[in-house]
C-alpha cells in the first residue's frame, strides 16, 4: 500500500505541475503498489458491477471499451468520482485511493510494460525456466522453446491481465496459428504438434521439442485439430496464487523496447 502520508506529500507537486502548463502526471499511474491497492478497491467497489477483472455485468466491460477508444486518467478518476450516467454511482473514496483504482482499470487495458504487474520477479523468473515448465515451450530472448510463441515482447503486447488469463485459461484468449493437432500417418504412426505451414503437397508440423517434421500430404491418414490451446490447461491449479503473480510480473517486464514509464 502506498503510505497516506507519501500519497499526500505528492500532491502539492501534481498542483505544480498543473501550474506549469503540464498535465499532471499521477504517481500511482504505473506504480506496481498502487496497482495492487487498486485492485482490492476495485474488487470491493467495482466488481460486483463490471466483474472482477473488468470483463463487464451490469456496468460494461472496462477492457473492450477502453481499447478502443482509450479513456484519459484524468476522465477516469472523474468518472469514479462523480459515477456515469443513472447506472453508476460516485464512488465515495479519498483522492489518492480514486488514482490507485484509476491504475488498476488502466493496467488492465494498456501493455504491461506500461504498468509493470506486482510479484516477485526473480522467482517468476525462476519458475519459468525451471519448475512451471514454460520454457519447454516458449522462448525469450533466443533462450527456449519455439513450439509456442516468443514471449520476449509479450509485455510490449498484452496487458498484465491478459498475459495472466493466458496462463490460467489458455483456452480463452487462443494466440492464432498455434492450434495443435494429432497426425496420423499411413503407417501408423502418430506425430503431435502445431501445424506451421501447409500446402497442397506438404504439412510442416513442430513437435513440443521444437523439431520440424516436413511430412508428405500423401502419407497422411488422418488429421485431428485440438480444440482450444496446446498449452496445458492446469497451471490456475498446479501453481499457488503467488506463484503465478511472480510468472505475470516477470513476463509483465519482457518488451523489446524499455517502457516509457521510469518507475
Ligand atoms: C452499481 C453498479 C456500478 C458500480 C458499483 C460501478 N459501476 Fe462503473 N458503470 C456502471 C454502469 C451501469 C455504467 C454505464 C453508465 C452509462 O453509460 O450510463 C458504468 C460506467 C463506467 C465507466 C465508463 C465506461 C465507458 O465506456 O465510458 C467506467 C470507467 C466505470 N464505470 C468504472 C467504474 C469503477 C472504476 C468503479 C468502482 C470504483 C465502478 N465503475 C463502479 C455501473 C457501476
Ligand atoms: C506444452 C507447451 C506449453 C507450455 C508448457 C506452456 N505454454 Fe504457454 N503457450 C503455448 C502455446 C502453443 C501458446 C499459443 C496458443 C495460446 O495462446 O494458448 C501459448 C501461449 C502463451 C501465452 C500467450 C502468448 C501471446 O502472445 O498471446 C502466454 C503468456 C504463455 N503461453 C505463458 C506461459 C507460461 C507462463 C507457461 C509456464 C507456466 C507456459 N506458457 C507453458 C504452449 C505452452
Amino acid at each position: 500500500m502506498i503510505g497516506l502520508a507519501a500519497a499526500l506529500a505528492a500532491w502539492p507537486l501534481a498542483a505544480q505541475h498543473e501550474k506549469d502548463g503540464e498535465k499532471p502526471k499521477n504517481p500511482a499511474i504505473g506504480d506496481p503498489k498502487a496497482i495492487a491497492a487498486g485492485q482490492t478497491l476495485f474488487a470491493n467497489g467495482c466488481a460486483a458491477c463490471h466483474g472482477n477483472e473488468g470483463q463487464g455485468g451490469r456496468g460494461p466491460n472496462l477492457r473492450e471499451r477502453v481499447f478502443w477508444h482509450p479513456l484519459e486518467d484524468d476522465t477516469l478518476f472523474a468518472a469514479i468520482k462523480k459515477g456515469v450516467g443513472g447506472g453508476m454511482p460516485g464512488a465515495n473514496l479519498p483522492d489518492y485511493q480514486t488514482w490507485q483504482v484509476v491504475a488498476f482499470v488502466r493496467s488492465m487495458t494498456s501493455p504491461a510494460i506500461e504498468n509493470p504487474p506486482p510479484g516477485d520477479v526473480k522467482a517468476g523468473e525462476g519458475l519459468f525456466w525451471g519448475k512451471g515448465t514454460c520454457s519447454n515451450c516458449h522462448a525469450i530472448a533466443g533462450k527456449g522453446s519455439a513450439f509456442g510463441p516468443d514471449l520476449a515482447n509479450v509485455a510490449a503486447m498484452r496487458p498484465a491481465l491478459d498475459i495472466r488469463q493466458s496462463i490460467v485459461d489458455p483456452d480463452a484468449d487462443g494466440a492464432p496459428g498455434y492450434r495443435g493437432m494429432t497426425v496420423v500417418m499411413n503407417d501408423g504412426s502418430t506425430l503431435k504438434g502445431v501445424a506451421r505451414n501447409r500446402t497442397n503437397y506438404s504439412l510442416q508440423l513442430q513437435d513440443a521439442k521444437g523439431n520440424l517434421h516436413l511430412l508428405p500430404v500423401a502419407s497422411i491418414r488422418e488429421i485431428t485439430t485440438r480444440k482450444g490451446s496446446p498449452m496445458p490447461k492446469d497451471f490456475g491449479t498446479r501453481l499457488s496464487k503467488t506463484e503465478i503473480d511472480n510468472l505475470v510480473a516477470y513476463l509483465g517486464r519482457q518488451s523489446a523496447r524499455p517502457s516509457a514509464v521510469k518507475k
